[in-house]
């Protein structure tokens, strides 16, 4: 039995939780949504560490045997001390969805898009040069897109116009692989398709962190019994926003979901 935790700033994480669960069914989660804190995107490192050192180790606390960092903000800034500061196993989604493009480009010219924190933070950038450094990176920020998904605005003829707006100079370089870098765009990957061209290859950094995360669990003899695991959703703010947008992430309704007060300097 494997007790797993997953946070984020707020709901997007759920794209994350979505891929976990179905990779591991019988894990036990435990899914912390920083609501009352969100946007992380907008925010600084140091301000998005702390806030990430305060719940992973409130995750841990709590008895999870690895955490999640669901969102891709917390992970360009975070990672490294997060993983010095906790004693369990910690995943993040950059890397992941980093090696993916790589794997993935034939032209050797990737996008990023997400936050313009994850995109300042230049984490994708130097995970796909690290691996490979013949490699193009072209990154843009995506701002409007995290209210857009959680209007719920998906296939939206405004949800087009701010995609190729914000896209089109990924195409204008070129790029045949494209990093969806932040936790909502998997939502939006049929209008970013319809934009980029079908032959332009989007990885899910949600999904191959679930493949990652499952691989580490296997190798290192973490049973997953296969049983159906139990799910806890914790925010820290009231909870009707984040079931109700929430529902448009998974397409059902979230059970479980419970406000919590992380003690402020908390670490
Ligand atoms: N979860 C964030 C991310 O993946 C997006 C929302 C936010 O800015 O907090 O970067």
């Amino acid at each position: 039995m494997i007790k797993l935790g997953i946070f984020d700033s707020g709901v997007g994480g759920l794209t994350v939780y979505k891929k976990v669960r179905q990779a591991l069914p019988g894990a036990d989660i435990h899914y912390f949504g920083d609501t009352a804190r969100v946007p992380y995107g907008t925010k600084s490192a140091e301000t998005v560490t702390q806030y990430s050192i305060q719940i992973g180790t409130y995750l841990q606390a709590s008895g999870v045997d690895a955490v999640v960092i669901a969102c891709n903000t917390a992970s360009a800034y975070a990672i490294d001390v997060l993983r010095s500061v906790l004693p369990i196993p910690v995943f993040g989604v950059v890397l992941p969805g980093a090696a993916a493009a790589v794997r993935s480009t034939s032209n050797g010219i990737i996008g990023v898009i997400g936050t313009r924190g994850t995109v300042a933070s230049g984490a994708y950038q130097r995970a796909i040069t690290e691996l490979d450094p013949d490699m193009k990176v072209v990154a843009a920020h995506c701002p409007l897109f995290v209210p857009l998904v959680e209007e719920g605005w998906l296939l939206d003829p405004i949800t087009q116009e701010v995609a190729i707006r914000y896209l089109e100079s990924l195409m204008e370089e070129g790029v045949d692989t494209l990093v969806l870098g932040c936790t909502h765009y998997p939502m939006l990957k049929e209008v970013i398709s319809m934009v980029m061209g079908h032959e332009v290859t989007l990885i899910d950094s949600a999904e191959e962190t679930a493949v990652k995360l499952k691989e580490y669990l296997d190798d290192n003899g973490f049973v997953d019994e296969a049983a159906s695991g139990t799910d806890l959703f914790e925010v820290t703010d009231l909870p009707q926003r984040f079931q109700d947008v929430g529902q448009v992430f998974l397409g059902r309704k979230l059970e479980n979901v419970q406000q919590v007060t992380i003690v402020e300097g908390e670490e």
